[in-house]
């Protein structure tokens, strides 16, 4: 199957079962179940979930058994999301090509969002592995595909992530827009501070992702190695590449605000290592992503490729 299909198909299948699993709520709270509907059928590329079902199905798991974590993982990202646009954090106006979930529902019905979503997250996973704890199956690479999510979205993942480039925002550009709250750092601390940042609010969740995939098909630990050193990469190298277009990008295109890091003083490659240098960066790091993955064999095909067409996106 061609790269676009393959990947249409995932993301497809997600999507369908997406709107399956909206939460249920009652008249009381609409506005609720409106806020969440808005910003999970606002689109997105669904590239989580499409690593988690491929991952899955890569090491020989079936992929509508996945389904449930490839979904709870979409809602997380969203919630994730929602908040990151909060005027609290980045305060931007426009994602996935709409006007952000608080201009539309306010601000403190996006927290609610964010928060209804990240716990309908468990809602969708938990009823499965009971459900196959019921049928008298073996559940623990089920827990563990939960844990690796739970894990990876919490305060040793995205969260923490989340909370550094916070304390960070204001260091770099000319941050008019924020007060730092940390005191300048530079050199080889902001390096580091950087990757921490990277690799977390961004990187964990796609790592978890991948691992949750991996665990769903009971893979073996050879293969969780390696498709966990492929994601690392590849996590690190989206979020470079993030940051790169919302310097170059195109504002349409990307469905979001470009410019807004600089205008926040946010530590990002290009700020830190300038545009050239980020731009390397974002190739090493996807050929280490690449070379991960192709100890797979062919099979893992899709995965490689969709490393190289991250690299040159421009949405
Ligand atoms: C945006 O993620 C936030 C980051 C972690 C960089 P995506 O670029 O995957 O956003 P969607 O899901 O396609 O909207
Ligand atoms: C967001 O990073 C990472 C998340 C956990 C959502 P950014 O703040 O750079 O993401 P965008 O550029 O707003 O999508
Ligand atoms: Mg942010
Ligand atoms: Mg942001
Ligand atoms: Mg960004």
């Amino acid at each position: 199957m061609e790269q676009k299909e393959r990947y249409s198909r995932w993301k497809d299948l997600t999507e369908q079962y997406l709107t399956g699993m909206l939460p249920q709520v009652d008249e009381r709270s609409r506005r609720l179940y409106e806020s969440m509907t808005y910003s999970l059928e606002a689109g997105g590329k669904r590239l989580r979930p499409i690593l988690l079902l491929e991952t899955c199905s890569l090491c020989g798991g079936s992929a509508e058994r996945a389904l449930p974590y490839a979904c709870a993982v979409e809602f997380i990202h969203t919630y994730s999301l929602i908040h990151d646009d909060h005027p609290s954090m980045d305060n931007d106006d426009f994602r996935r090509g709409k006007p952000t979930n608080h201009r539309v529902f306010g601000d403190g019905m996006a927290i609610l969002a964010g928060d209804g979503l990240l716990n309908s997250a468990f809602d969708i996973m938990l009823p499965e592995v009971r459900d196959a704890a019921g049928r008298g199956e073996d559940v623990l690479n089920l827990i563990q595909a939960v844990s690796e999510i739970s894990g990876a979205a919490g305060v040793g993942g995205m969260i923490a992530g989340q909370a550094a480039d916070l304390v960070h925002t204001g260091e770099a550009g000319d941050g008019s827009l924020h007060t730092p709250a940390a005191p300048e750092t530079s050199g080889e601390d902001r390096e580091d501070i950087l990757l921490y940042i990277h690799r977390n609010k961004t990187g964990a969740l796609i790592r978890g992702a991948v691992r949750a995939g991996a665990f769903v098909a009971g893979a073996s630990r050879e293969q969780v190695r390696l498709l966990t050193e492929y994601a690392e990469n590849l996590g690190l190298a989206f979020q470079i590449s993030d940051d790169i277009l919302d310097v170059t990008g195109n504002a349409e295109i990307l469905g979001k605000s470009t410019g807004m890091d600089e205008k926040l003083g946010k530590l990002t490659y290009p700020s830190v290592y300038g545009m050239e240098l980020s731009h390397r960066k974002l190739q090493e790091a996807t050929q280490r992503a690449v070379k991960a993955i192709s100890l797979f064999g062919e099979q893992s095909a899709f995965l490689g490729e969709l490393a190289i067409d991250l690299q040159n996106r421009v949405s």
